[in-house]
């Protein structure tokens, strides 16, 4: 059996020496060194696919989406490369305060951001705060003057655009609870709010439509939408506001029959011809960059039937269980020549919607001890995995020319019992 290598796996994936290499170790190795379930992070990768956004879009900022996945190491990574970094809870906050990122360089996101959350953000020096409501405004209009700092914000307007994606990642509809609604005049309340506030400095609008989009035209739709706004303002106000963050949200393939998608120059392009000139672009891309170049490795622990049982599941991956989402799965430890027949890749918990990859072709002859890879599984599994049935999480190793670095470590049950009073 030959693999292809297709457009799903990450860039310095190869078939060598009988097995799946990652970033130029065999999967044996690295299951031998790592344990299983682990993340597998192709480093050139992640750094190539930040290049290419910030190539697309030279004279504008790329705000990476740490919610996707992030780790001190990859803060190192944003950091050294030069781009920006959002963030939306205090938990990723000190993340990106422990990786070593420059304050001045974060954007604080989130709906419902604590006093103690945006006192901590103000007090480290963050570079831009996005206002997703009038309580937090005052509140944070209120922290800034008490510190003294006169707080750069943004604000995030709803732009009235439904792209065509997963209900649960559409952010930019009139229904969402994210943002001031453009058409019912609540954003144009809140720039005039904050443009009266001594202790605030509006430096932009934000809008995020949602996530694994690859329809262009929503994008482009709510672009036209922001600038024609943030014209508006300019005009009534008479203030220049020099920046249009218009969010994340650019889908990656999940399936090697899938389509490809927009590349980031496809999607620069479209905003900036929405957008006239002089407007600073921002982008906040997470899964476009994270998802592709990672992959979960597992290793088979029984085939009963048609199920194949693999020492991860829903813990690690909850994507199948929560939005049915679509994985696949390849044999990656050996070759074998037996026919494939469907099959059921299952994890380990406790209920029948465990599931991680359904009716897939595998070897016939998978058998206990083999290793199953998953590829695009960068985006929203580590950060998004949780200890259902007290299960440790995995940890993620980037790999880059024949070495293998952790990014996070594996968690113990020593790790979940220090949770308990003793
Ligand atoms: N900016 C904002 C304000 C966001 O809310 C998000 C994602 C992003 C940027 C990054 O979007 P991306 O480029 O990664 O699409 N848990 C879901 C995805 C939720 C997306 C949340 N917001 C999943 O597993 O697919």
């Amino acid at each position: 059996m030959t693999l292809v290598i297709e457009n799903v796996w990450p860039r310095a994936a190869a078939w060598a020496g009988g097995e799946l290499s990652l970033g130029g170790i065999g999967v044996g190795a690295l299951a031998a060194e790592f344990g299983t379930p682990a993340y597998i992070l192709d480093e050139d990768d992640f750094r190539a696919r930040c290049l290419a956004w910030q190539d697309a879009l030279p004279d504008g900022e790329i705000h990476y989406g740490g919610k996707a996945f992030l780790a001190p190491a990859v803060v190192g990574w944003l950091d050294e490369l030069g781009l920006s970094l959002d963030v939306c809870t205090g938990g990723e906050l000190a993340v990106a305060i422990a990786g070593g990122m420059p304050p001045g360089r974060v954007v604080f996101h989130g709906n419902n951001k604590s006093l103690a959350e945006l006192n901590r953000a103000v007090s480290w020096g963050i570079g831009c705060v996005v206002l997703d409501s009038f309580t937090e405004l005052s509140r944070l209009a209120a922290v800034a003057a008490e510190l003294g700092v006169r707080q750069r914000v943004m604000i995030r307007v709803t732009p009235g655009v439904d792209a065509d994606t997963h209900a649960a990642w559409a952010t930019g509809g009139e229904d969402s609870k994210f943002g001031f609604s453009l058409a019912a005049g609540h954003a144009a309340e809140a720039v005039r709010q904050v443009l009266a506030e001594s202790s605030l400095e509006l430096i932009g609008l934000h809008s995020h439509i949602g996530s694994q989009i690859f329809d262009l035209h929503s994008f482009e739709a709510a672009a036209t939408r922001m600038a024609a706004f943030l014209a508006e303002l300019e005009r009534a106000h008479r203030v220049t506001i020099p920046k249009l963050d218009l969010g994340g949200g650019l889908g990656i393939a999940y399936l090697p029959g899938d389509p490809a998608p927009p590349s980031p120059a496809d999607l620069a392009a479209v905003l900036r011809s929405a957008v006239p000139d002089g407007v600073r672009l921002a982008v906040e891309p997470g899964r476009s960059i994270v998802g592709p170049t990672t992959v979960a490795l597992y290793e088979v622990g029984t085939v009963k039937g048609g199920f194949v049982s693999v020492d991860g599941g829903m813990s690690d991956n909850p994507r199948p269980a929560m939005y049915g989402a679509n994985y696949t799965a390849v044999l990656a430890s050996r070759t074998s020549e037996t026919p494939a027949r469907t099959v059921t890749v299952v994890g380990k918990h406790c209920e029948s919607g465990d599931i991680l990859v359904r009716d897939l072709p595998l070897p016939g002859d998978l058998r206990a001890g083999d290793l199953l890879a998953v590829p695009c599984s960068g985006a929203y599994q580590r950060s998004l995995a949780g200890n259902y049935n007290h299960v440790p999480r995995p940890p993620v190793i980037a790999v880059r020319d024949g070495s293998a670095t952790i990014v996070v470590r594996r968690e113990t049950e020593e790790d979940l019992l220090r949770l308990y009073p003793r």
